[in-house]
């Protein structure tokens, strides 16, 4: 805060300019206010020439006299701005002004977000929300958006990927804060595996797993992954599937795959003495088929398996545990199906391939694809659509923030040929690509960004049927938070269905976010009203899905990544070796 003056003051006026890229402006500022019953202030200068006002990220205050504003203050409706070019730093990103009664502390706030041109009046209405059909500013909502539509066009980067963004736009890049944490985030690292390779003598490849074990024991930043002391456990592999960073693909199984070529002997000495049909009729087996993972174009000397593996609920039906693993499709003599009662390693080893795969599903589809890729075309069809202005818009874009620059960012570091996928992913950047497109192909908004009907869906939301699974326990429930409050927000500015037609943007946001992709739309399936909204529930079961798939179901994907991949032995993301053939006994 700039100025002291508040005390002699009536009023302060705060204004933020925003962080990012060219943000600051030398130019003049004015302002005036405008009361509900149309009295206007007189002009208030926001600048002054002796001070570096209105520098990015920058907090600026001025004192506001009754000389300027002679109507009663709690009776603000709308904000009035415009500046000169004056200055060589002449943009100006305006983020918010907030005027302060210094007296009893009454804050009324006016959210620009805009960037604000020279020679142009702005009119800002308190809190600056309103449905288009209601806002007395149309030409400007509406040339803001026809050059937010210049800005966000549609591109689809590989064949069948979901549509992102043509060109990153510069309001989308990282914020100096934000860069400056992802730098200081990086030298730690980048010294510390300086200082790891270094003391462990290891330059590519471990000899062995103590080699491996040793160097979190000389390393602080990260710590020891929980998966450390449980990788080699059953009780554990079981958990993954329900508490790991890929929990949404375990389902009840109602029956046994005919291409499971499962030995009904062993089976029923691990469910003591039940027949596999019978444990299936009792809703005690489980089942995770990755068969989207079938002949997967992969780097040289690589494969990913496509495996099937069955899971049981022990008598008490407390614990899960694993039955078995056919790590491809297709049976045959080459294609065992692996016990727990195998010998150990090989069983270790079905199950380490079996968690390579079941990584590469979850970086390509239940990460990447469907909390960054798909919310990406989400995020561009909203600021094509939507004004800034727009109640929807302020409800969704702190969920969209940085997601473009993360995307881009990672298109070009990470998956890019020889980038970081090919290099530590068995399926590579190809074969990540392929699962993208194939898991886009099937993902409709109404049930995977839905918790309770994705999870319905495989059988596991009964509580009865399966007791211990905290994935599902904890995403209905904070989904259910999130629909309450877009709920309130929904109704509180559609109180009638005429409301919802007659909103052109709401409209055609509906229309581009089921639109072809061939066609220059986003291309999203299971959108509630298929590109027409006409009542609440609609729009309430999209906003809610947008806003849980970019929270929690980013958070389910991403938080506990490291529990999981840090130590590789236990959810390996690239395996060199060959997958078994044989129960030979291992060493
Ligand atoms: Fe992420």
């Amino acid at each position: 805060m700039g100025n002291s003056s508040s005390s002699i003051s009536p009023y302060t006026v705060h204004v933020k300019t925003g962080d990012r890229k060219g943000a600051g402006t030398d130019a003049t500022v004015k302002i005036r206010l405008i009361s509900k019953e149309g009295q206007v202030s007189n002009e208030l200068k926001l600048s002054r020439f002796w001070k570096n006002d209105h520098e990015r990220g920058q907090i600026d205050s001025f004192p506001m006299g009754l000389s300027e504003l002679s109507f009663d203050f709690s009776d603000i409706d709308k904000l009035e701005l415009w500046r000169d070019s004056f200055g060589l730093g002449d943009n100006w990103y305006l983020d918010l002004i907030t005027i302060e009664n210094n007296k009893t502390k009454q804050m009324f706030h006016f959210p620009a977000q805009r960037w604000i041109k020279a020679d142009t009046r702005y009119v800002f209405r308190h809190y600056d929300t309103s449905l288009p059909q209601y806002d007395d500013c149309p030409e400007q909502r509406n040339e803001e958006l026809l050059s937010k539509k210049r800005l966000y066009e549609y591109a689809v980067n590989f064949s069948g990927a979901p549509a992102q963004v043509k060109k990153l736009p510069e309001d989308e890049s990282f914020s100096d804060s934000y860069k400056w944490d992802i730098v200081v985030n990086k030298m730690n690292l980048l010294k510390e595996s300086r200082v790891l390779s270094a003391v462990s003598g290891v330059r590519e490849y471990f000899e062995s797993f103590g080699d491996l074990k040793k160097l979190y024991r000389q390393t602080s930043t990260m710590g020891v992954p929980i998966s450390m002391r449980n990788w080699t456990n059953d009780l554990w592999f079981a958990i993954q599937r329900l508490q790991g960073c890929n929990p949404v693909l375990l389902a009840l199984a109602t029956r046994i795959p005919p291409n499971l070529n499962v030995d009904p002997d062993v089976v029923k000495e691990l469910l003591g003495g039940l027949s596999l049909d019978s444990a299936v009729k009792a809703q005690r087996i489980f089942i995770v088929d990755l068969k989207i993972l079938g002949n997967l174009p992969c780097p040289e000397g690589r494969k990913v398996c496509s495996p099937i593996a069955l899971f049981y609920l022990d008598e008490k039906r407390q614990d899960l545990l694993p039955l078995c693993i056919q790590l491809f499709q297709i049976p045959s003599g080459d294609n065992p199906v692996f016990y727990p009662t195998d010998p150990p390693y090989a069983w270790l080893l079905a199950k380490m391939w079996y968690n390579n795969a079941d990584a590469a599903y979850h970086q390509s589809c239940t990460h990447l694809g469907f909390t960054h890729l798909m919310m990406e075309g989400i995020a561009v069809c909203t600021h094509r659509n939507l004004s800034p202005s727009h109640p929807l818009f302020k409800l969704l874009a702190p969920h969209f923030l940085f997601l473009l620059a993360i995307n881009t960012r990672g298109l070009q570091k990470l998956i890019n040929p020889g980038g970081w996928v090919d290099k530590t992913t068995t399926m590579g950047c190809n074969g990540m690509f392929e699962i993208v497109k194939r898991g886009v192909k099937a993902w409709r908004l109404d049930v995977h960004a839905v918790p309770a009907v994705e999870i319905a869906r495989r059988g596991v939301l009964d509580k009865t049927v399966l007791p211990y699974y905290p994935y599902r326990d904890d995403a209905v429930a904070v989904y259910e938070a999130i629909e309450k409050y877009v709920k309130s927000m929904v109704e509180h500015f559609y109180d009638s269905p005429e409301k919802v037609e007659e909103d052109g943007e709401l409209q055609s946001w509906a229309a581009e976010l089921v639109k072809s992709k061939k066609r220059g739309g986003c291309g999203i399936r299971g959108v509630p009203g298929n590109g027409k909204f006409t009542d609440v529930e609609q729009i309430i079961v999209t906003m809610t899905a947008i806003i849980s798939t970019c929270s929690l179901g980013h958070a389910a994907a991403n938080f506990n990544q490291y529990d999981e991949y840090g130590f590789p032995p236990n959810y390996p993301g690239i395996l060199c070796g060959q997958v078994p053939t044989q129960k030979v006994l291992f060493k």
